[in-house]
């Protein structure tokens, strides 16, 4: 992996509160999900004075904190790259895996902070266009989640190298 290089400590395994926060953030995507059509709701009622949601305002509550959180997380992973390392790619990664998952998480790692700012932007001005940004950004997550997935499972089935020990192994 690209990041690794760039740490002076490569361990041989991802530091727990690292694992802890992939997991975490894996949660709280759902709900983002989940909370995602009810604060489309409430910006659809923002926009338009005669469109009413009956003031339930709780889950925007909810998709609002759960952003925030994911954007704090992600700035929490990335000190804990750069201070414990990443593990590199295990030894029977060929060079398109390198490149791609390289590129999956890096993608992964931006989109999750450009996310949160196209929201809480979109919702503080009532800016349609950022909101649309918004949507755009999270078809491009579910895409990258998908190619993560494919990745995984590549490696689980065919590569035989049992990837998944490394995000759920929980070693010091
Ligand atoms: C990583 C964090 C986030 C994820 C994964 C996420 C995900 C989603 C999803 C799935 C939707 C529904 C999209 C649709 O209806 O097609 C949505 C809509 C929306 N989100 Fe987020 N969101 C995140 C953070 C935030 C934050 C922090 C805010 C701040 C207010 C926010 C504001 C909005 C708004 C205003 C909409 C409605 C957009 C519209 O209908 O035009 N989101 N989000
Ligand atoms: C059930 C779902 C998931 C599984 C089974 C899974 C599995 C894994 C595995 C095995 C690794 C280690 C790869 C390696 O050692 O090179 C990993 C790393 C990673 N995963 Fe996932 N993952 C899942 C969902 C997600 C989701 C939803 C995201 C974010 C949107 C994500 C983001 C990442 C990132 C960025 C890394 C690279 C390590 C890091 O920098 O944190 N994963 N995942």
């Amino acid at each position: 992996m690209m990041f690794a290089s760039k740490s002076l400590i490569v361990p041989t395994h991802y530091n727990k509160f690292h694992i802890l926060i992939h997991w975490i953030v894996v949660f709280v995507i759902l709900l983002q999900m989940i909370t995602g059509d009810k604060i489309a709701l409430e910006f659809l009622a923002l926009r338009n004075e005669t469109i009413t949601n009956n003031g339930n305002t709780s889950n925007s509550q909810f998709h609002i904190l759960g952003g925030v959180f994911i954007f704090l997380l992600m700035a929490i992973r990335i000190f804990l790259r750069i201070k414990f390392g990443v593990p590199i790619p295990t030894k029977k990664t060929n060079a398109l895996l390198k490149f791609l998952s390289t590129f999956v998480h890096l993608g992964i790692y931006f989109i999750l902070f450009a996310i949160p700012i196209t929201g809480l932007l979109a919702f503080s001005t009532v800016n349609i266009d950022l909101s649309i940004a918004h949507k755009i950004l999270v078809n491009i997550l579910y895409l990258f989640i998908i190619t993560h997935l494919i990745g995984v499972a590549y490696h689980q089935i065919f590569l035989g190298d049992n990837i998944m020990q490394r995000i759920t192994s929980w070693k010091s």
